[in-house]
């Protein structure tokens, strides 16, 4: 029995995935995977908001100005432009959808919605829900999605491979359909599709501290590069300035609208220091908050700086911030009355699979949307809040040009069933928990926030030679869900330390103290890096059809 074919496959149930799946429904059959539980993405810890032109003071062209000013000169234009002109569209279409975002009443006693302020943002342009966003945005899209007959929801399933023509030497290259891993039964499930989306997330991951949870492991951009598309900008890695420093606080982040609500960062001492590395402040955009938080760091040999929002009234704080101020009080630090010991972490993944205006990727019938992609939005740097922008805007991008396609796109042939014949159970995880620390801890180390050729140098070394180690395992064992983001993530660390190599200046998130300014004697560029042609597969391990 040929497995059932999907118009449209998605892999991911954050901000991107689920509202993509929202509208296409009611016009094309469609499946979500999702690596665990449907909520557990990024998206559902995003705190500040999502921004949008809606102040009478502000104006698009503000915004399109802020949004390339921090991205120092890599944004494309265009993009940026259709992006920032459908913020209020998106936040009518979330609104329409239940989303409770925190409203003010003005003056005159009319409700409108309460807009915040971030770094890089000259105006007050943040909708939000209290402090967390996220968690409103996905609760009320899985509702959605939920209750969906068009929607087929897969949750615990993590798609390993991309199905592709030239794999298995089907002729011209298109993608065909999905390998994944379904962890509760513990098999791998055939998923055939006439159109593909990766909307996978980031790879925050990748490195040892990270504000992202455990799904972040760059699964999409890996499954592309393998698949044979490109991948552009890895260097831009952005470290939120502000996470939770507390031993028993696992990657819990204090949201940068603290800051823009009047938060200072202080030393030790209830020093002020921010002053001395921008005019801006604490508003400064977040590359330069991290670096200098991580110079002072370094400078002082001090475990954290000291983030203080306790001069405002409590009840301003406790409105606004309720879930910063419930879990800091769970580790005894009273927010209204004490600062916030923070520490950088890594935080967005900038660069991804390269698409273009309509998520299209290089694979016919792949696209990709939200934090998998670089649309050029970005450019070196993200600006607060842009995110899950991008992410809404994308999908309507993504479900317009497919609906467009899907008429005249044939159903995918039958693929061929995952091959385990030649594999055993491992007898030695030990290897898996190991090479995901080492990854992880000399990410931290030689790929963090500054950089030098030679730390790069030693990273890739040490990536090349896990690589060979991983790909021997791999080949060897059944698969777990360990052992396929370990094989991701290694792709993922080479991917950052050759792009971080290839750029030699430092512009927006990447700083290297080899090359400490922005090379301007040439425009600048793109880190695009191009795969290998992939190989038609023969038979037997490692290479055979179903076991890429
Ligand atoms: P995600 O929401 O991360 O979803 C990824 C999905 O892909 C998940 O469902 C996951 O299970 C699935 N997946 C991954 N790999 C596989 C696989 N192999 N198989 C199957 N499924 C897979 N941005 C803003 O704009 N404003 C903010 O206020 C903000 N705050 C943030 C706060 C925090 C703590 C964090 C971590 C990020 C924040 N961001 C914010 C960034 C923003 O949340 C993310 O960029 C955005 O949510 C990404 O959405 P996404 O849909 O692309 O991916
Ligand atoms: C935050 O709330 O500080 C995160 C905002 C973002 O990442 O866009």
């Amino acid at each position: 029995m040929p497995s059932p074919a999907y118009d449209v496959l998605i892999i991911g149930s954050g901000a991107a995935g689920l509202s993509l799946a929202l509208r296409l429904a009611g016009r094309a059959r469609v499946a979500v995977l999702s690596k665990t539980a449907l909520s557990e993405t990024n998206t559902l810890y995003a705190q500040g908001g999502i921004s949008a032109v809606l102040d009478a003071q502000d104006s698009l062209e503000s915004h399109i100005q802020d949004t390339l000013a921090v991205g120092a000169g890599l944004c494309d234009p265009e993009v940026v432009q259709l992006v920032v002109s459908q913020g209020k569209a998106c936040i009518d279409w979330l609104l329409e959808r239940g989303v409770p975002f925190t409203e003010v009443e003005s003056e005159n006693g009319v409700h409108q919605l309460h807009l915040t302020r971030e770094g890089g943002h000259t105006h007050r342009r943040i909708v939000h829900a209290a402090d967390a966003t996220g968690r409103a945005v996905e609760t009320s899209l899985e509702q959605h999605a939920r209750a969906h007959p068009d929607i087929a929801l897969f949750e615990y399933h993590n798609a390993i491979d991309l199905i592709t023509a030239r794999k298995l030497r089907l002729g011209e290259q298109r993608v065909l359909g999905v390998y994944a891993l379904d962890s509760r039964q513990q098999r791998v499930k055939t998923f055939r599709a006439r159109f593909v989306v990766l909307a996978s997330g980031g790879a925050s991951k990748v490195y040892l501290y990270t504000s992202n949870p455990d799904i972040a492991t760059g699964d999409g951009i890996a499954m592309a590069w393998r698949a044979g598309a490109r991948i552009a900008n890895m260097e831009f890695i952005q470290f939120h300035p502000t996470c939770l420093f507390h031993p028993h606080a696992r990657s819990f982040l204090i949201s940068e609208a603290v800051r823009g609500e009047g938060g200072r960062l202080l030393l030790p001492d209830g020093s002020p220091f921010m002053h001395r590395f921008d005019p801006r402040g604490e508003l400064a955009p977040r590359d330069i908050v991290a670096r200098a938080i991580d110079h002072e760091m370094k400078r002082l040999g001090i475990d954290c700086v000291y983030l203080d929002i306790s001069h405002q009234p409590a009840e301003f704080i406790k409105s606004h911030f309720p879930t910063i101020y419930a879990r800091c009080l769970e580790f005894n630090i009273d927010i209204t009355r004490q600062p916030i010991p923070v520490v950088p972490a890594a935080h967005y993944t900038c660069g991804g699979v390269l698409t273009d205006r309509h998520a299209r990727t290089d694979i016919p019938g792949l696209y990709a949307i939200g934090e998998v992609a670089c649309t050029g939005l970005h450019g070196a740097n993200r600006m607060a809040s842009n995110s899950l922008l991008e992410c809404l805007v994308f999908a309507k991008q993504a479900a317009e040009d497919i609906l467009r396609q899907l008429p005249g796109c044939p159903d995918p042939p039958t693929l061929p069933e995952w091959d385990e014949s030649q594999v055993t159970d491992s007898d030695e995880e030990v290897v898996v928990s190991h090479n995901w620390d080492e990854i992880r801890r000399f990410m931290w180390d030689y790929v963090g926030i500054v950089r030098t050729d030679k730390r790069l140098q030693r990273a890739l070394r040490r990536v090349e030679l896990l690589k060979q180690e991983i790909a021997e395992y791999y080949g060897n064992f059944r698969v777990t869900n360990d052992l396929l983001e370990l094989r991701n993530l290694v792709i993922v660390a080479e991917l950052i330390i050759r792009s971080a190599l290839a750029r030699k200046e430092s512009r927006g998130l990447h700083f290297t103290l080899d090359y400490p300014a922005p090379d301007e004697s040439q425009p600048p560029r793109n880190t695009v890096l191009s795969p290998e042609p992939v190989p038609p597969s023969g038979q037997g391990q490692p290479s055979s059809p179903c076991r890429p």
